[in-house]
């Protein structure tokens, strides 16, 4: 009989083990293990100036070998196979290979996607270079089927960002002025969205279709079903156009689409699906989470209100994270206590709350960042730490990691750049040294494993470390960008931008001007969109240059930190509140992150 108690209570245990990650990998308090586990992790306390240079130039020379092998192989062709030394374009023969049609459209797309890159980065002469590249060779009168959401925030996004940085009397990233510019850029990216503007016409929910081909609209058969964040993250691109442009237009239907889906929220839970029809408004993914198909339908909310300054978008952000920390949220309440279970964001069914998958994805890593701009460092601070754990495991990020085997789910690594993009939001709250050893694990894993003959490469397992012949464009955009920017203390960004500017999803840097905080149209009123205003303002109209620079001098400072908080758990946190000393100690204790390695499987569990 006791026997038999104690193997039901061993299954019990095993049952509760499997169902709960990291309940197995208790924390051991006694002093011995506290101090080892300090010294396990003490290297992390300093960062030497010297290296910290010479990573900054380590980061810069990888940019500049993907460029220019990309110039050398493949320009005026989107992408650069980097393993073959050539270029890549649409592929014609399969219109529904969408993972490399929906981004590759005949637009010269990694040149575009690189330019702010090159600004930040300071090099003058190749910036201009490239702008007359894309003057001289790019039009969107292709014949070719894009996804709407890729091409706004790679190619629109971009187009805005190097014009606005064109444009700007201060010129703080040296003189990146175009002699005889005539707002070229302005104009293509005008166009561009012109000729998205297609997959938002004739759908009874304001639902933007997927796809449109850039010559002809939408194409007969086009797909129903997109992503939340393909259909709910494109007001950012579209209302700096419209902003910039004085037509309405285009902020309307980005608005729109953003309220549409905020209205099919699950009135019970509050949260969001992943995959939506535009025809029939029903969710067909019922998946709820923070990664892929819905992650940057949050941060534009959030940075729409920083940039605009709305506060109906602040409103809908903190409602959101709401529902997202009550539902998706496990683990305990208060993440620096030494007590319970790692906190995790989770998927779940949306209109449930029930647990849906036992993986996290790699997209999902770029959450911390915008918890930083929300002013919740903690809660950023154990997330990113997660991530840490992960991509030390593998020494890249599993596209989707199962935290209950401790395995990959999804195997490949396409260079992607969230979890750089946090470790660098969260060294600019916290200055912690911590952030800058990130970056090198991230920089020397990635020039170990990924680097090739001419520029680096897809990973195709994490395991093996097996290569594909592909170099995305948000490589040099967002991942080689970010990785500067952490090692770059003296960017202009870093010393005095950080509360000017603000990165896209696409890391695209947009400054926050005065000119972009005026509305041009009422939001209230945006639900009775007429049919005939979609036709309107197919000219351009540019706001005359001296407007711009008048404005542009007063830059709107926002303080992100003195934004009002507060809901529930999501406790008080800020840049400004955290104490210099922090800076001279592990963001998270010693046994918090020997707990973490512990959870993923980094280092074995003790017995
Ligand atoms: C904690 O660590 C100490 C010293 O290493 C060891 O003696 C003890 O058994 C450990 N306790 C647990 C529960 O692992
Ligand atoms: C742990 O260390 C503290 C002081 O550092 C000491 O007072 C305490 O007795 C130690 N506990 C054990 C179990 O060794
Ligand atoms: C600017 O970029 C060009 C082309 O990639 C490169 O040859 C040059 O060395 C770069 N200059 C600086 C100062 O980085
Ligand atoms: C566009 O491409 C499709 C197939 O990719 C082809 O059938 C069609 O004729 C092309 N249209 C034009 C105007 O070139
Ligand atoms: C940039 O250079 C142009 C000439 O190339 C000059 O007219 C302009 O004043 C410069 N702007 C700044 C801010 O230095
Ligand atoms: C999209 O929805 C429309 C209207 O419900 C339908 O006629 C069409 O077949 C759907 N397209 C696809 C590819 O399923
Ligand atoms: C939630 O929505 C469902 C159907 O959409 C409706 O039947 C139900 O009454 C609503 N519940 C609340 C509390 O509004
Ligand atoms: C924040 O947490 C501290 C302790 O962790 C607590 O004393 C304080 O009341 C909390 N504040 C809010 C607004 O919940």
């Amino acid at each position: 009989m006791a026997i038999l108690m104690f193997i039901l209570i061993l299954l019990l245990f095993i049952f509760t083990c499997a169902y709960n990650p990291g309940t197995s990998t208790k924390i051991n308090n006694s002093n011995i293990t506290k101090i080892s586990n300090e010294q396990r992790y003490q290297h992390y306390l300093y960062f030497p100036r010297s290296e910290r240079l010479q990573y900054r130039e380590k980061a810069r020379e990888m940019f500049q070998f993907g460029y220019d092998n990309y110039m050398k192989y493949a320009f005026p062709q989107d992408e650069l196979d980097p393993i073959h030394c050539r270029g890549r374009g649409p592929d014609i023969e399969r219109p529904e290979n969408y993972n490399i049609n929906d981004v590759l459209g005949e637009f010269s797309l990694t040149l575009i996607d690189s330019l702010d890159t090159l600004a930040v980065m300071g090099n003058v002469s190749e910036f201009q270079h490239a702008i007359k590249l894309v003057i001289d060779h790019v039009h969107f009168d292709r014949n070719s089927t894009i996804q709407v959401f890729e091409a706004t925030i790679r190619v629109l996004g971009a187009l805005l960002s190097a014009h606005l940085l064109i444009v700007d009397p201060l010129q703080p990233f040296g003189n990146l002025t175009i002699p005889n510019y005539d707002n070229e850029l302005l104009d293509l990216a005008h166009d561009l969205a012109s000729r998205l503007l297609p997959a938002f016409e004739k759908t009874p929910h304001g639902l933007p279709y997927p796809r449109v081909n850039l010559m002809t609209g939408i194409v007969d058969g086009s797909r129903n079903d997109t992503s939340t964040a393909g259909a709910g993250s494109l007001s950012l691109e579209f209302s700096i156009l419209s902003r910039l442009v004085g037509d309405p237009v285009y902020e309307q239907v980005a608005r729109r689409a953003v309220k549409s889906l905020w209205d099919k929220r699950n009135n019970v839970t509050g949260l969001l699906g992943s995959v939506i029809d535009v025809n029939s408004g029903e969710w067909l993914g019922q998946l709820s989470g923070l990664g892929a198909g819905i992650d940057s339908f949050f941060e534009y909310l959030l940075k729409n209100y920083i940039l605009f300054g709305d506060e109906a978008d602040l409103r809908m952000f903190d409602d959101a994270y709401e529902s997202v920390t009550q539902y998706l949220r496990r683990g305990r309440v208060n993440c620096m206590d030494e007590d319970g279970i790692h906190p995790m964001f989770v998927n779940v069914n949306m209109h449930t709350g029930q647990l849906a998958t036992t993986w996290i994805d790699a997209l999902q890593a770029s959450f911390s960042a915008v918890q930083v701009l929300r002013g919740d460092i903690d809660e950023a601070i154990c997330l990113h730490a997660l991530y840490y754990s992960i991509w030390r495991k593998f020494g890249v990020l599993p596209e989707r990691f199962n935290w209950q085997i401790k395995m990959p789910d999804v195997l490949f690594y396409p260079l992607r750049p969230e979890f750089i993009e946090s470790t660098y939001f969260l060294y600019q709250a916290t200055k912690n040294p911590f952030y800058l050893h990130v970056g090198r694990d991230i920089l020397d894993n990635l020039n170990t494993y990924t680097r090739v003959e001419c520029g680096f490469a897809t990973v195709h397992d994490v395991r093996d470390k097996t290569l594909e012949d592909r170099m995305e464009s948000f490589f040099l955009s967002e991942t080689c960008k970010y990785l500067f920017l952490l090692f770059d203390e003296e960017n202009y960004l870093n010393q005095h931008g950080a509360n000017h500017y603000i990165f896209t999803t696409e890391a695209h840097i947009i400054p926050l001007m005065a000119k972009l905080r005026k509305k041009i149209i009422n939001f209230d009123e945006m639900t009775s969109i007429s049919e005939n205003q979609e036709n309107e303002g197919d000219k351009p109209t540019h706001t005359s240059e001296h407007e711009l620079i008048n404005v542009n001098r007063n830059i709107i400072k926002v303080e992100t930190n003195l934004i009002p908080i507060r809901k529930k758990r999501i406790n008080e946190t800020s840049c400004r509140s955290r104490p210099m000393s922090d800076r001279h100690q592990l963001p998270l204790s010693a046994n918090l992150l020997y707990q973490l390695d512990e959870m993923v499987g980094v280092i074995a569990t003790q017995t």
